[in-house]
This record gives structure tokens, C-alpha cells and sequence, in this order.
């Protein structure tokens, strides 16, 4: 069983970047080894996330032929807390202007569009045969992008992360229709993660769109989960199932500073609603139900 698994979105902040750490790093916690790759190339943030600024190397390195997986991807294990009882790895990105200008594989033939691919998909490989990865988490770029495109080719499984109020349903429909149909067909499996939903700072009676709790919500994880009309509408326009939502948790949005909430905090519901999502992911059926 190996998997690799990419949050992608059609906008920025939408929580890919806490979610995929979080996530990774609970997956490490079950004993399995993980390897977090940040393939948002055009403005990481798994860098500060983690607060490791000066790797070794870069994944920009690896892509362009100047580096081994062993000298891109970091064991940050015995750097975070609780009992880990497998391993979790991290590859960075270099977000300087001329190191995204090569990764564009306009500079020279070695860095031709081409062989960047092929190195990305050498990547995925030697950590899954190399490595023994169980599984390889991807950050990606938001919306339909080099980077983002080449992501969601190597993966899986696609997590499309939306952020509850998104005012871009439309944007994110057409872009879902137009790329996701083109990798379904080949077997790639998609998701909807609605994240950042009305939370427990939310006020039912000033609600602006009152929406109906729907039966399988009432009592379970929040309590204050709600769907959204048009959220429900975009989930069957495109054919996609909603596999995690998420509220919003003001403790999250509102810290100085970016920490594993899922394993400082393990009876947070924000870790409680990660750890389901993968329960639901780790197995090797594929997951077809509804939350
Ligand atoms: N469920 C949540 N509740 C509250 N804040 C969240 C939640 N998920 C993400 N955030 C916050 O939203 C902001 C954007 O998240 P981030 O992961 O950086 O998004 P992206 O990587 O998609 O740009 C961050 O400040 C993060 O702490
Ligand atoms: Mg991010």
C-alpha cells in the first residue's frame, strides 16, 4: 500500500499548507513513513511551517538533476513531539526568483518543460522503491499551474481544499471539469475537503445564509457543521464526494505561530477531524462514500 496524496485548490488560503502537515504528520504518529514534499513552488510556506530555512538542498535541486532524494528530503522526526512511531521526512522549495524561473524549464535544455517531469515523477519513485514510503503528501500550488498540473499527474489521490464562503465556487467548477475529469479518467481519485466551515465562534441566529444541519451532522464531530447549498451543488456538478469538513477554529487562524495542532493537541477536534481523514485514506479501498 503506498500512496501519494496532493491538497490542491483553486485559491490561496484555503488550509492545504496546515492540512497537509497536520495530516502528514499524524500519519507519522501511526507508525507510517511519510514523506511531505511543498511542490507550491511559486510561494512556499512548509519552510517557515517547520522553521527550517537553509536545507541541504533543495527539491529544486532534485528536479533539476543537482541533488539525491537523501539530500532533499529532511527527517524532521525527533524535531517534533509526541510518540512517533514512523518516520516523518520533508522536502522544501526555494521560492527565489531564479530558482522558479528554472523550474519554468525555460532557461536551458537540461532544464528543459520535459525534464523536470521526468525528474518529478524519479522523485515519486525513489521514495516510494528507495525509501519505502508509505506515503508522499503534496503541497501544492493553487490553481492550474505548471507545478500544479505536473502535482496532481504524479498523484494518487487529489484533495481539492475549499475554503467554506469561497467566493470562486465558479472558478473552482470550471477548473475541477477541465483538469480533474482529464486525470479520473486515468484513475486518479478526487476529493472535496471543505475546510474553515461556520465554528463555534459562529452565532446561529445572525447567520447570514441560514443552511439546514443535515441529519448525518447532528450530534457528530462539531456539532455546527453545515453545507452550504452551493457547496453540495459544486460536490455533484463535478462528480466529486465530499471526503472531510472541517470548521473553522479560531485558535488555528489566530496563532502567532504555525505548530502541529494535530500532535500538541490530540483530542483537539481539528486533529480528531485529520485523524478520521486518515483512517478513511489509509486503507486500500477506495472511498466512495459521503462523510
Ligand atoms: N480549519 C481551520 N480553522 C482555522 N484556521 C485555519 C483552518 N485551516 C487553515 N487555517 C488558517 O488559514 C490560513 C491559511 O491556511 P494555509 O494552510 O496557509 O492555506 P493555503 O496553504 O491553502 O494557502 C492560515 O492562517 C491557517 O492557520
Ligand atoms: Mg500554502
Amino acid at each position: 500500500m503506498t500512496k501519494c496524496i496532493a491538497f490542491h485548490s483553486y485559491k490561496g488560503g484555503t488550509g492545504k499548507t496546515t492540512i497537509s502537515a497536520n495530516f502528514s504528520a499524524l500519519l507519522a504518529k501511526k507508525g507510517y513513513n511519510v514523506y511531505l514534499l511543498d511542490l507550491d513552488v511559486y510561494a512556499p510556506s512548509l519552510g517557515s511551517y517547520f522553521d527550517i530555512h537553509e536545507p541541504k538542498k533543495w527539491i529544486n535541486d532534485f528536479l533539476l538533476g543537482n541533488a539525491s532524494v537523501d539530500d532533499v528530503c529532511i527527517d524532521i522526526t525527533k524535531r517534533i513531539s509526541g510518540d512517533i512511531k514512523g518516520t516523518l521526512n520533508v522536502g522544501f522549495a526555494n521560492s527565489s526568483k531564479e530558482e522558479i524561473y528554472k523550474l519554468e524549464g525555460n532557461v536551458s535544455r537540461q532544464s528543459s518543460q520535459m525534464q523536470l517531469l521526468r525528474n518529478f515523477i524519479l522523485l515519486r519513485e525513489e521514495l516510494f522503491v528507495k525509501k519505502n514510503a508509505d506515503f508522499v503528501i503534496i503541497d501544492t500550488s493553487p490553481g492550474i499551474r505548471y507545478w500544479s498540473i505536473n502535482t496532481l499527474a504524479v498523484s494518487d489521490i487529489v484533495i481539492l481544499t475549499l475554503k467554506m464562503g469561497d467566493l470562486d465556487i465558479e472558478g473552482t467548477k470550471k477548473m475541477a471539469q477541465e483538469i480533474y475529469g482529464a486525470f479520473t479518467k486515468f484513475g486518479t481519485l478526487c476529493y472535496l475537503l471543505l475546510n474553515r466551515g461556520p465554528g463555534y465562534c459562529s452565532i446561529p441566529e445572525f447567520q447570514h445564509n441560514p443552511v439546514n444541519i443535515t441529519e448525518k451532522h447532528k450530534g457528530g464531530g462539531s456539532g455546527n457543521s453545515r453545507h452550504y447549498s452551493s457547496l453540495e451543488d459544486l460536490s455533484s456538478t463535478i462528480d466529486i464526494g465530499i471526503i472531510s469538513e472541517i470548521p473553522c477554529y479560531c485558535d488555528i487562524q489566530f496563532s502567532t505561530k504555525e505548530f502541529l495542532t494535530g500532535l500538541e493537541y490530540p483530542e483537539h477536534p481539528f486533529t480528531l477531524k485529520l485523524a478520521n481523514l486518515a483512517t478513511k485514506l489509509e486503507t486500500n479501498e477506495t472511498y466512495s462514500q459521503q462523510q
